[in-house]
């Protein structure tokens, strides 16, 4: 093994369990491209104070670019015994430039170094997952303009409730992910901070630019505390938080859909592109694309809860522990993607089968508020309405009828309030139509929320 990077200090080589253990290059190498670019920002900035020489500065760029073209094209694998992305870069260059090389790390630490790197991968990771938040957000409006009248059960408790539209329904969902939207970027935008020019924990003697620096890396500003800079991951709890309620979100919508997928239930049918078989019984056509997300979702706040239990004991600045943020973040990130791509086209093939909503809203007293709100329309206060309307579904249970089939002269029994202009208004369609309070079910209140998600999302 050839000797660390901090040999000088030390009597004898490090032992290989130790260094095995000690490494994050397996895990790290993937922000090789971030890595590069920060030092890219760092030499220039050195260059420019005149803390090493303009063609010192130069001929590193030019040896770290050609680095990342080696390591794109494949020329370049990592050295798995390397400790880290960080160290392995370095030797790369020092081994390339020899002694101009190892000017690169003056007035760096590999703690203002990993934070840097971090916050710029993070930052193409969320503008990508934002991508297909908005389009799967879009996927799920374009269905809505689809089905304003589609009418469904709306259930609560999972029993059927009141009358609503599958516009209804998915729109829902769309304004979660517009609040999915809204929290990534704004952890985006708290995350667009520099921590590079921090040192190791206390800043540097060098006279550094730090606000150079920041901007070639396209951030807001430069940190303004050394130990906040190198010690802060808040922005690592802070995206997975947002990506557990993604996978929330999704975790929820895919349980309907299994819901949905059951003969019990039969209102969609998957793609078969998008379903699986199974190994012994040759009916089945199963939804594990959303079992799998339901899944994931526990997986993906397993590693919020890595963070969080990994940050709360740590003492300032940086300590080891730290390195344990990036398994945990980028398998939320991972994850998150994964699923995202997987569940928009599954949902975009799959088959309404309006028929089997329709009738399922068709049985189970759907309408019985409506039934209520005649009589209250009518004068009467609303809990008697509702102790009649209860009792005349009693009566339609034991005669094994409806509140559309129920004779009038049953309803009249009860108070003749009830003329035979109820069976309008207990009718489905009505129910649906009158339910036009503002984000309501009836078709012309849902396009007026379609309108106004389609401007938030820029359509
Ligand atoms: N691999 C390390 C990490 O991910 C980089 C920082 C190392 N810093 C140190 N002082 N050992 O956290």
């Amino acid at each position: 093994m050839a000797d660390m990077m901090w040999a000088g200090r030390f009597s004898k080589q490090v032992d290989a369990g130790v260094n095995a253990f000690n490494s994050s290059i397996a895990f790290d190498g993937r922000m090789y491209r971030h890595d590069i670019q920060g030092s890219i920002a760092h030499a220039t900035m050195l260059g420019d104070c005149g803390i090493i020489s303009k063609e010192d500065s130069l001929e590193i760029i030019g040896g770290l670019k050609e680095i990342l073209a080696d390591i794109d094209s494949g020329a370049l694998e990592f050295d798995p015994n390397a400790e880290d992305i960080h160290m392995f870069i370095e030797a790369e260059l020092t081994k390339r430039l020899g002694d101009v090389g190892k000017r690169l790390h003056t007035s760096r630490s590999r703690n203002d170094q990993v934070a840097v790197d971090i916050r710029l991968y993070l930052r193409d990771e969320i503008a990508e997952i934002s991508g297909l938040v908005k389009k799967l957000a879009v996927t799920l409006v374009n269905m809505a303009k689809e089905h304003t009248e589609t009418v469904m059960p709306g259930y609560t408790h999972l029993q059927r409730a009141q009358p609503i539209t599958l516009a209804h329904h998915l729109m829902a969902y769309v304004w979660m992910l517009l609040r999915d939207l809204e929290r990534l970027s704004d952890t985006a935008k708290r995350m667009n901070y520099c921590p590079l020019g921090s040192g190791a924990l206390a800043g540097t003697t060098y006279k550094t630019n730090r606000q150079q620096t920041s901007d070639l890396l396209g951030f807001t500003a430069p940190m303004p505390n050394s130990l906040d800079g190198v010690s802060d991951r808040d922005f690592c709890v802070e995206l997975n938080c947002a990506l557990s309620l993604i996978m929330t979100h999704l975790s929820r919508f895919s349980e309907e859909v299994i819901m949905w997928c059951s003969w019990e239930f039969k209102f969609i049918e998957l793609d078969d592109a998008f379903a699986t078989g199974s190994s012994i019984m040759p009916q089945k056509k199963n939804p594990d694309i959303t079992e799998l997300i339901r899944g994931k979702t526990g997986r993906v706040n397993g590693d919020l809860v890595t963070l969080l239990s990994m940050l709360k004991g740590l003492p300032l600045a940086y300590n080891k522990d730290m390195q344990e943020d990036k398994e945990a973040i980028f398998d939320a990130v991972d994850n998150v993607k994964l699923c995202l791509k997987t569940f928009i086209p599954m949902i975009a093939t799959m088959k309404v089968l309006k028929d089997n909503m329709r009738n399922a809203a068709a049985r189970g007293f759907i309408n019985a508020t409506d039934c209520a709100d005649y009589l209250v329309k009518k004068g009467m206060p609303f809990r008697d309405a509702y102790k009649i309307t209860g009792t005349l579904v009693a009566q339609c249970i034991e005669k094994n009828l409806t509140l559309e089939t129920l004779p009038i002269e049953d309803y009249r029994a009860m108070t003749d309030l009830f003329t035979e202009d109820v069976y309008e208004a207990i009718s489905l369609d009505t129910c649906v139509k009158e339910r036009k309070s503002e984000g309501g079910p009836s078709p012309d209140a849902v396009k007026q929320q379609i309108e106004i998600a389609e401007k938030a999302l820029e359509l």
